[in-house]
C-alpha cells in the first residue's frame, strides 16, 4: 500500500460506509426516516408471516375473535360461544389449551427454507395479551433459524392491547398520560430486541394513538443507534396513528397492498394464503386458499413493482403448520429454485407491466445487465410479444431452466419470441415462466 498514507477522502468513505458507524439518529422522523434501508431487506424479496397465539386455540373466524365475540358482539362468534361453550367461558380459559405438543421448532424451519423464503415474521403479541404454554416458542424457533437455515428472524409486535385497563385509562385521557406505554409496551419492545436480536421488527396496533404517545421515534432511535441489531435490524412503517405508509422503514400501507406501480421507498405486500383469516381456521374450506398460481403471481408482480411480499401461514394451537400451508410453501420453493434469478437481488426495471401483453412483468439484475420478463401465463401460439425491451442485433433470450429461444424484432418496438413446443412434463415449471434478456435495454 505505498507509502502508508491513505487518501484523506478515503478515510472519510470508510467513517460515512460503516453502518451504525458516525451516524447518530436522533428521536424525530426526519432523522429516523433518512437511514438507508439495510441492502439484505431488498435482495430478500420473500418472506413468511406466522400468526400463532391466543386465537390459534378457538381457531375460528379470525385472529380478532376476542374482539369479535365480546366486543363488537358479532353474531357469528357469539353463537359459537354459546353453542360449544359454558356460559362464564372467558377468553383467557382458551389460554391453557395452546398446547404446541406437536411443534417442533426444526421441522417448521425445514418447511420454511424449502419455501425459498429469506426471513420470516413470527407474531409475539398480537392485539391481546402474551400467555402461553411454559416455553419459550421465539426462543426455540430463533434458534432452529439459526442452526439449520440462512433464514433471518423477524418477530410482529403490537403497540396496543384491546383490554388492558392501563391503554384503556390512557384512551380515556386522550392519550395525555402514558402509563401503558412506560409500564408496558417500551421495556417488552426493549426486552424483544435484546433478548431475540430480530432483523425485522413488525410493529402494528397503534390504537389510534399518536406515535408521541408510543416515543416511537425515541425507541426506532435507540434501536439504530444503540440495539444489539443496529446495523441489519429493519422495520416497518406502524408506529403510531397517521405513520403508515409515511414514516419509519420500508412502507407497508395497508395489508394485501399491491400498488401495481413503484413507490419512492421501498415497501412490503403482507398478505395470507387463507383469504379471510390470518390465524388458523379449522372450519376454513379449500376455496379460501389461494393457489399456488395466483401466489407465484402476486409474488411476481410485488417484486416487479419494487416490493418484498409476507406470506402469511396460522398454526395450529397444537403446533402443526397444517398440509395445505405446507404443502403452497413448499410449491413457491419449487418455483425458486428454477426461477429465483429472476427475483432474489433484482431490481426494479423501468418498465413494470408489458402494455401489449399485460401477464408479462418485468424485473432487471443491474450487475449482469439481464432484463426479466416473467409470463404469468403460456401462450398457446407458439409466440410472445414483448413489446417494451429495445433489442440489438446480439440480444440473446433464454427461457430460465430450459435454454436459448429464436427471436425476431417487431413494430413499432420490441421482440416476438419463438416458444418451444413443450410437454407439461418438459416445462423447466408450471405456473410462470422466465425469459432472461441480455444485450437488450
Ligand atoms: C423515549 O425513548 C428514549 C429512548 O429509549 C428514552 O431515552 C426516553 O426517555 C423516552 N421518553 C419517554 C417520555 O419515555
Ligand atoms: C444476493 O446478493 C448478496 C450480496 O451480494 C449475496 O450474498 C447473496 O448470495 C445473493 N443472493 C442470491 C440468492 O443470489
Ligand atoms: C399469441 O397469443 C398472445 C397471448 O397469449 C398474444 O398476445 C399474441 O398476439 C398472439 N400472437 C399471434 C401471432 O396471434
Amino acid at each position: 500500500m505505498g507509502n502508508g498514507k491513505l487518501p484523506v477522502y478515503f478515510l472519510l468513505s470508510m467513517l460515512l460506509i460503516g453502518t451504525g458507524g458516525t451516524t447518530k439518529y436522533e428521536p424525530n422522523w426526519k432523522s429516523i426516516d433518512s437511514r438507508p434501508l439495510p441492502e439484505w431487506y431488498d435482495q430478500a424479496k420473500f418472506g413468511i408471516f406466522i400468526h400463532w397465539g391466543v386465537f390459534s386455540v378457538p381457531s375460528f373466524g379470525s385472529e380478532w375473535f376476542w374482539w369479535y365475540w365480546q366486543k363488537q358482539k358479532v353474531k357469528p362468534y357469539v353463537d359459537f360461544m354459546k353453542k360449544n361453550y359454558p356460559p362464564n367461558f372467558k377468553y383467557q380459559d382458551f389460554a391453557p389449551q395452546f398446547t404446541a405438543e406437536f411443534f417442533d421448532a426444526k421441522e417448521w424451519t425445514d418447511i420454511f427454507a424449502s419455501s425459498g423464503a429469506k426471513y420470516i415474521v413470527l407474531t409475539t403479541k398480537h392485539h391481546e395479551v402474551d400467555v402461553g404454554p411454559k416455553r419459550d416458542l421465539v426462543e426455540e424457533v430463533a434458534s432452529a433459524l439459526r442452526a439449520n437455515s440462512d433464514l433471518r428472524l423477524g418477530l410482529y409486535h403490537s403497540l396496543f392491547e384491546w383490554f388492558n385497563p392501563l391503554f384503556e385509562l390512557d384512551a380515556a385521557n386522550d392519550f395525555t398520560t402514558n402509563y401503558f406505554p412506560t409500564a408496558k409496551t417500551l421495556p417488552e419492545l426493549h426486552e424483544l430486541v435484546v433478548k431475540y436480536k430480530p432483523e425485522v421488527l413488525w410493529s402494528d396496533g397503534d390504537g389510534d394513538a399518536p406515535d408521541e404517545y408510543w416515543n416511537s421515534t425515541g425507541f426506532l432511535a435507540w434501536l439504530y443507534n444503540d440495539s444489539p441489531v443496529r446495523d441489519t435490524v429493519v422495520t416497518n412503517d406502524r408506529w403510531g396513528f397517521g405513520s403508515i405508509c409515511k414514516h419509519g422503514g420500508y412502507y407497508t400501507c395497508a395489508d394485501r397492498y399491491q400498488p401495481e406501480h413503484l413507490l419512492d421507498r421501498k415497501w412490503e405486500n403482507c398478505m395470507t394464503i387463507d383469504t379471510k383469516s390470518w390465524g388458523y381456521r379449522r372450519n376454513a374450506p379449500l376455496s379460501d386458499f389461494l393457489s399456488v398460481q395466483q401466489l407465484v403471481a402476486t409474488l411476481v408482480e410485488t417484486v416487479s413493482c419494487g416490493g418484498n411480499l409476507l406470506m402469511n401461514i396460522g398454526p395450529t394451537h397444537d403446533g402443526r403448520i397444517s398440509p395445505i400451508f405446507e404443502e403452497r410453501l413448499r410449491q413457491m420453493g419449487q418455483w425458486l429454485k428454477v426461477n429465483g434469478a429472476s427475483i432474489y437481488n433484482t431490481t426494479a426495471w423501468r418498465v413494470q407491466q408489458d402494455a401489449v401483453t399485460p401477464k408479462i412483468w418485468y424485473t432487471f439484475k443491474p450487475q449482469e445487465n439481464s432484463i426479466f420478463a416473467l409470463l404469468l401465463e403460456w401462450p398457446n401460439n407458439g409466440s410472445v410479444i414483448l413489446s417494451e425491451p429495445v433489442t440489438q442485433g446480439h440480444t440473446q433470450v433464454m427461457l430460465v431452466g430450459h435454454g436459448l429461444l429464436e427471436w425476431e424484432p417487431v413494430k413499432p418496438s420490441g421482440l416476438r419470441v419463438l416458444l418451444p413446443q413443450l410437454a407439461i412434463g418438459q416445462m423447466p415449471c408450471q405456473w410462470a415462466w422466465a425469459l432472461m434478456l441480455t444485450g437488450a435495454t
